[in-house]
């Protein structure tokens, strides 16, 4: 079994939780507050009949060393508390995004010098990071996964500097139920940012092409 390590149990997190202990895999979920505060969620998690690999709670340090593959699905203004040491040598997947109106103003965001996903690269330089999940709502995580092959089968896309790294993330993403699309270097996210054609959309691999190719960036809006 592999196991994934979560920080960030919310919506997203909890849908991914979900999703992977569905597919097989053990899954260490982490939030801010403790893991004795996810207990109700872990048992709920673990009494679905359609679970096949375990599901812990654990802190945001264990759950990223315990991790084969770790996601990273806090707030943007907790990126900064991720735990760096754990997370060494890893791939780590980022679902975050930048809502100025929630996050507060980030001058490099809204300059768009770099991107949601470059800021936790730099926060993590020992990892590689993979921009992933940030457009797909956590409903859809789990409702709209389907085999592989499925016909019109929706597609999430993908971004980061490391292109094995790139790989593990495009077979998670498989194997949970979606086809992949891959922007390349994470500098590219931007392309599935806040706004853009793809974000939120229910998309084909092909159709998720052409929206990512017809993106603007915030300042040609
Ligand atoms: N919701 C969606 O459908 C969706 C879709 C795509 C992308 N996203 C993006 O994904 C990110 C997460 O979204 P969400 O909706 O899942 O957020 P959420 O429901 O607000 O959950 C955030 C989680 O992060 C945890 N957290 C906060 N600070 C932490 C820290 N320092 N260490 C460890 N865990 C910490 C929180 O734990 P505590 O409660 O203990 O503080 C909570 O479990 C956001 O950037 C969002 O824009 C969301």
């Amino acid at each position: 079994m592999t196991t994934l390590g979560i920080i960030g149990a919310g919506h997203i997190g909890t849908a991914l939780a979900q999703a992977a202990t569905d597919t097989g895999y053990d899954v260490v979920l982490s939030n801010s507050r403790g893991p004795e505060t996810l207990a109700d969620l872990v048992d709920a998690l673990a009494d679905r009949p359609s679970r096949r690999g375990t599901v812990r709670a654990a802190t945001a340090a264990e759950a990223g060393a315990a991790g084969d593959l770790v996601v990273v699905t806090v707030p943007l203004k907790a990126v900064d508390d991720v735990p760096v040491e754990p997370l060494a040598g890893k791939v780590v997947i980022d679902t975050n995004n930048y809502y100025p109106e929630r996050d507060g103003h980030v001058a490099a965001l809204d300059d768009e010098t770099t991107t949601t996903s470059e800021l936790l690269q730099e926060h993590l330089p020992t990892s590689r990071v993979v921009k992933a999940f940030n457009h797909v709502l956590a409903a859809d995580i789990t409702a709209r996964r389907t085999p592989p092959g499925t016909p019109n089968r929706r597609a999430l896309a993908i971004a980061g500097d490391d292109a094995s790294a790139r790989e593990t993330v495009a077979s998670f993403i498989d194997e949970l139920g979606f086809d992949v699309v891959d922007l390349g270097p994470l500098a590219e996210g931007w392309r599935i940012q806040r706004d853009t054609p793809g974000y939120g959309a229910d998309l084909d691999a092909g159709r998720l092409t052409e929206a990512l190719a017809a993106a603007k960036r915030y300042r040609e809006m």
